[in-house]
């Protein structure tokens, strides 16, 4: 019976303030439907944890629903996750494909339906270099760069005729490769010059922005950028409110702030802090002690989910990292006071600050200072090492 959904990707009870960035995405589709062009792609950055994925996924729907060619990857870092980005690239491009069978724009998608053949055949294989030609003689060249535009161009043509758009949703933008990274810029742009209905729509740590801009100069053009944050005071309220209401329960003003202050305005924490609440309260109305209990349970289901998967796949010197780190808190902190701090050169540490990049545990808000991607981290590392 709980409504609270705490969990990576999971659709909230209540998706809140987000209005802005669902009107954005529908302006897209409205514009693809009469055929207009030259519009950008769309970026969500944020830190763990405020929506993104849900966010992105509400996009995907949406497109889907309007008929459109989707295709939603999860970019992996590392060699590894470069292999199985691809596969799934490929995969998802036949499932796309699949999808619109019966739909007016099938029969649009003759040739395309070609090429997608003849790609899947080198992005399942192990480069980029092998080619099982099938038919045809479009993408089939073994040069990703050279299939992919060919490819992209008979999608979103075939689309631009049933009056949708073929979208590529991308989440973790920033563990996608380099090469593909770059393709995709690159593709992006002609689209917008040619005026192909095709869509980049990324969702990723702040750092991604940067990462795409490094890839291609134009590569800020290229998208709408939105920053997903904390929720203000009003919607996370009614994160916290509606779904309680909706089921005929309440808090009293004094235990909602409470649950507001613990969570503050991050979607994950009122998520779970809000099923705490609603597990600890035994009638229908929580009061401000059921909402005293359920935040420290709450920060304890953090502490045992949320943060320590994280503090454990950190090394012995990545832990002596992070623990200077949140001496310094949750804010931006330079990396020269972090040296300092630890008695050792900036240098010296440039491998272990890379590393805790790599994983996702922290960004580079600009050069020369480190940030935790997860809100919160300082004062659980700082809480544990109280013990
Ligand atoms: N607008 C919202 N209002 C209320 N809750 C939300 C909202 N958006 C997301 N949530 C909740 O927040 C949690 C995190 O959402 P999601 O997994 O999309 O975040 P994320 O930004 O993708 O995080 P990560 O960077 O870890 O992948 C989920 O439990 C989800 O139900
Ligand atoms: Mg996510």
């Amino acid at each position: 019976m709980n409504p609270f959904s705490p969990g990576s990707g999971v659709k909230p009870p209540a998706l809140v303030g987000r209005q802005g960035e669902i009107d954005a995405f529908d302006l897209l589709v409205a514009r693809a439907k009469s055929n207009t062009v030259g519009d950008r792609g769309m970026v969500l950055s944020g830190l763990r944890g405020v929506g993104k994925t849900v966010l992105l996924n509400v996009f995907a729907d949406q497109a889907r629903r309007n008929d459109w060619f989707v295709i939603q990857l999860e970019a992996q870092p590392g060699a590894a996750g470069r292999g199985v980005t691809r596969a799934k690239l490929a995969r998802e491009l036949e499932v796309g494909a699949r999808q619109l069978r019966g739909k007016p724009v099938w029969a649009y998608l003759k040739r395309a339906r070609a090429s997608i053949g003849n790609i899947s055949a080198s992005l399942g294989a192990t480069g980029a270099s092998v080619s099982v030609t099938t038919k045809d003689g479009r993408a089939d060249s073994g040069n990703l760069d050279i299939d992919m535009e060919e490819l992209v161009e008979d999608i979103a043509l075939a689309m631009k005729k049933g009056r949708a758009g073929f979208g590529i949703f991308i989440d973790e933008m920033q563990d996608l490769d380099d090469e593909l990274l770059t393709i995709l810029l690159s593709i992006q742009h002609l689209a917008g010059q040619r005026g192909w209905p095709f869509y980049v729509i990324g969702a990723g740590l702040p750092n991604l922005p940067g990462k795409i801009s490094e890839a291609r100069t134009y590569g800020e053009r290229l998208f709408l950028y939105r920053t997903i944050g904390q929720l203000n005071g009003a919607s996370a309220s009614e994160a916290l409110k509606l779904p309680m209401t909706r089921l005929g329960a309440d808090t009293t003003d004094e235990a909602l702030n409470i649950l507001l202050g613990a969570a503050d305005g991050y979607p994950f924490f009122l998520q779970i802090y809000g099923q705490a609440a609603w597990d600890v309260t035994p009638g229908k109305v929580i009061g401000s002690d059921d909402a005293q209990l359920a935040v420290r349970y709450g920060t304890e289901d953090l502490d045992r989910g949320f943060y320590e998967a994280r503090w454990q796949r950190a090394t012995p010197a990545e832990r002596r990292y992070l623990h200077a780190m949140a001496q310094l808190g949750d804010s931006a902190s330079s990396t020269g006071e972090i040296a300092a701090m630890m008695g050792k050169s900036t240098n010296k540490l440039a491998v272990i600050r890379s590393r805790l990049i790599t994983k996702g545990v922290a960004y580079a808000p600009e050069y020369g200072s480190i940030q935790f991607t997860v809100p919160g981290m300082s004062g659980y590392i700082l809480r544990q090492n109280q013990e």
